[in-house]
């Protein structure tokens, strides 16, 4: 019989974690999410209240973070997004997912990746890590430089989901209707 104890959870079919800050959800992120829909039953989208880089200062909060990826991912049922606290792996080992997640935008991006993964894999040999490689649309997208270019007035629009985009502006306290472009069309 398999007995989860309190605080597990078991999701039936093929499940993938997708771990990471998300602050905040881009549309890179979001098609990631989206092709890893053809190749699991579920993704947990898993949201850290903490990350590995202590530089890094989260502008959202988690609580925040949450409602806004609920809304963005609300038309997909197979979505399921969560938070979690301390170390990956042992959220992870409280689903039945196999598999961690990861989007991988350059090469600047693999070195990091690898030393999490293999970090994870040594902690739990039964996890794997699993790459996708971001849409080259969105090469150029980070949480970080979406902070950034909102911060100072810069229009995120097309790079982030409108909701997301106002809360960005709400954040840094901006006007809802007035924005700058950065350049380009969208
Ligand atoms: O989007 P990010 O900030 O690159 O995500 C990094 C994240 C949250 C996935 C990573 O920092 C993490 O897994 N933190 C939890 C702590 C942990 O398990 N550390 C061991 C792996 S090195």
């Amino acid at each position: 019989m398999n007995q989860k104890t309190k605080g597990e959870k078991e999701y039936i079919g093929r499940v993938a974690v997708y771990p990471g800050s998300f602050d905040p959800l881009t549309y890179g992120h979001i098609d990631i999410v989206e092709r890893a829909l053809e190749i699991f039953d579920k993704v947990i989208l898993a949201i850290a209240h903490a990350t590995s880089d202590a530089s890094k200062r989260s502008l959202f909060t988690v609580e925040e973070r949450i409602e806004m990826a609920r809304g963005v991912f609300e038309h997909l049922p197979n979505v399921i997004v969560d938070s979690f606290n301390g170390l990956l792996v042992d959220y992870v080992g409280k689903t039945n997912a196999k598999v961690i997640l990861r989007g991988l935008r350059a090469t600047s991006d693999f070195e990091y990746e690898f030393h999490m993964a293999s970090m994870n894999r040594s902690l739990n040999i039964h996890l794997d890590t699993m790459f996708m490689m971001t849409n080259k649309d969105y090469f150029f997208v980070s949480s970080r430089s979406i902070k950034e270019v909102a911060s100072l007035g810069g229009a995120v629009e097309g790079l982030v989901p409108n909701l997301i985009a106002r809360r960005l502006k709400e954040k840094f306290k901006l006007p809802l209707t007035k924005e700058k472009q950065i350049g380009w069309e969208y």
